[in-house]
């Protein structure tokens, strides 16, 4: 799929505020740092379309870019970052779960996980989360050009065996990428497109 535009709509706290034209939209999640957003600027191919920064913590809001006029990709703040303020120190923040809860547009989330790391509890149990609340979702393997190609496969096949040894019956569909050198757009782009023509 060829990207024509991408444009910056809205950023806010407030599902409520959220577009409210029915496009679909494929929302971005997982620990901070794990890069959500520079995935976003890599599937895009617009540079600075969202801010990046290698401080965790440095997406607050939900965003909307409305990609081809057509659908629209959503970077949202990550969770697990110990140092965000004490009222948002639940696990999960609220205003995230509601979003992925009443945002009915939302065809599906990927869930980022950096591959360099074991499976952490907290993305095993936002995944568990997304079950239980039977909104889709599909796993996107990050910075995989921080690996060789044997550690890289390596990795990925111990997550899916974690996964299978805990309380999956299958593997979702999973993209492993990297936002450095592109790796996994095509496929990433491709699976979008597929399920927009449905
Ligand atoms: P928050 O908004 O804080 O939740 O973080 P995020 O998940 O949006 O991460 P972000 O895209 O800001 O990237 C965090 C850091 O990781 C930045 O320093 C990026 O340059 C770096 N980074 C992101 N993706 C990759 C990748 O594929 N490869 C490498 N080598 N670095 C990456
Ligand atoms: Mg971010």
């Amino acid at each position: 799929m060829k990207i024509n535009s991408a444009e910056f709509i809205i950023s806010n706290q407030d599902v409520s505020k959220c577009p409210s034209n029915r496009l679909p939209e494929y929302a971005f999640i997982g620990r901070s740092n794990v890069g959500k957003s520079s995935l976003i600027n890599m599937l895009t191919d617009f540079k600075s379309l969202a801010k990046t920064s290698g401080r965790p913590g440095k997406t607050q809001l939900i965003n909307h870019f409305l990609i081809n006029k057509n659908w629209y990709l959503v970077d949202l703040p990550g969770y697990g970052y110990a140092r965000v303020s004490k009222s948002s120190k639940a696990k999960f923040q609220k205003f995230i779960t509601k979003y992925f809860e009443q945002r009915e547009q939302l065809v599906c989330g990927f869930v980022l996980v950096d591959v360099r790391h074991e499976p952490q509890k907290i993305d095993l149990e936002f995944m568990e989360y997304l079950g239980e609340s039977g909104i889709p979702f599909s796993i996107i393997f990050t910075k995989a050009d921080k690996l060789k190609p044997n550690a890289l496969e390596r990795n990925v096949e111990h997550y899916k065996k974690v996964m299978l040894d805990g309380l999956w019956e299958e593997i979702p569909p999973y993209f492993v990428t990297s936002s450095t050198n592109k790796a996994g757009r095509d496929e990433v782009l491709a699976y979008i497109d597929e399920i927009n023509q449905n």
